[in-house]
């Protein structure tokens, strides 16, 4: 037994603080894993088939502006957008699984080419609909900002996690990939985010659900980017080269954003989704 072990607790031991983040970054991963697989199912049960019945107008029941008569470039782009966000829940669940990684690369590397184009027509068809249905679609400008910035975000990375891979500089490439995955899941961690909040409260706190405004839907729609991607920055930090107390300060966060996107989950399961299917 070293001196060190003796003095110090077996939990400020810099193995147990690298397994513990690797840990709960697990634990993070699986719960997005389950959440993005239920948002998926959804949508693959409810658009894609109404998409399939000819019935594009049973998305209004979800959508404020989905079929609109006479809008034909912009219903192909209501349709597109929502056609492709299974493929892409879908496509980044499995870039992140290490097994299809290390013992299928190419599944990696087409599934990837998918990913990143996937990424460019939901931030482009995403910005069409909102520049060009501004008045019809739900939230205000503020809102429809927000999701612009993120949808910005989302094309930087991709083609930053593109570039890399090509230049074969993997540290970079895996670092914007994880960059893109994040901002992505802003999205998704929207309606997470608004079930939790709507757990928690039991009616809607902070913003009004038929114009869908107000200060709280105004500090989400800006949140489930921007914290996500700081909070990325950090974990990458800590991992790379954090000190014990680092590692160990990151696994809470990691923890406790879990915890918290299991109830976010659950609520987006049982009011959004399940309802629809
Ligand atoms: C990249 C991941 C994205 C996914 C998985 C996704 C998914 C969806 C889904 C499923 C809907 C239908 C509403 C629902 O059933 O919940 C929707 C609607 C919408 N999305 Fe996205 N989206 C993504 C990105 C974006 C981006 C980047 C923008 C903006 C630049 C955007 C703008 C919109 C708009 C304007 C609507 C219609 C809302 C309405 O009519 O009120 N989306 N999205």
């Amino acid at each position: 037994m070293t001196s060190q072990s003796i003095l110090s607790p077996w939990w400020r031991s810099p193995s147990f603080a690298g397994k513990a983040l690797n840990g709960s970054a697990k634990l993070w991963f699986v719960t997005v894993l389950v959440g993005q697989a239920i948002f998926s199912l959804y949508i693959v049960m409810f658009y894609y088939t109404a998409t399939v019945a000819n019935d594009i107008e049973r998305f209004n029941k979800v959508m404020p502006a989905g079929y609109i008569e006479g809008d034909f470039w912009g219903n192909i782009a209501v349709m597109g957008h929502v056609l492709f966000a299974a493929i892409i829940t879908v496509g980044g669940l499995l870039q992140l699984l290490p097994i299809i990684r290390n013992k299928i690369p190419a599944l990696h590397r087409w599934n990837g080419r998918l990913y990143i184009s996937t990424a460019m027509i939901m931030s482009l068809s995403g910005a069409f609909m909102i520049i060009t249905r501004f008045d019809k679609v739900a939230g205000d400008w503020f809102g429809h900002t927000a999701i612009m910035i993120n949808g910005t975000i989302i094309m930087v990375c991709a083609v930053m996690a593109f570039k890399f891979a090509r230049q074969k500089k993997f540290v970079q490439h895996r670092i914007w990939a994880l960059r893109l995955f994040v901002a992505v899941s802003g999205v998704w961690m929207f309606r997470v985010g608004m079930m939790a909040w709507l757990s928690i409260h039991g009616k809607p706190v902070g913003f009004d659900p038929i114009s869908f405004s107000g200060p709280f839907l105004a500090a989400l729609q800006t949140l489930v980017f921007v914290l996500p991607l700081l909070f990325l920055e950090v974990y990458i930090r800590a991992q790379a080269r954090g000190s014990v107390l680092q590692k160990l300060m990151a696994t809470i966060g990691v923890l406790l954003i879990s915890l918290i996107m299991m109830g976010g989950i659950f609520g987006a399961t049982m009011g959004l989704w399940l309802p629809r299917i």
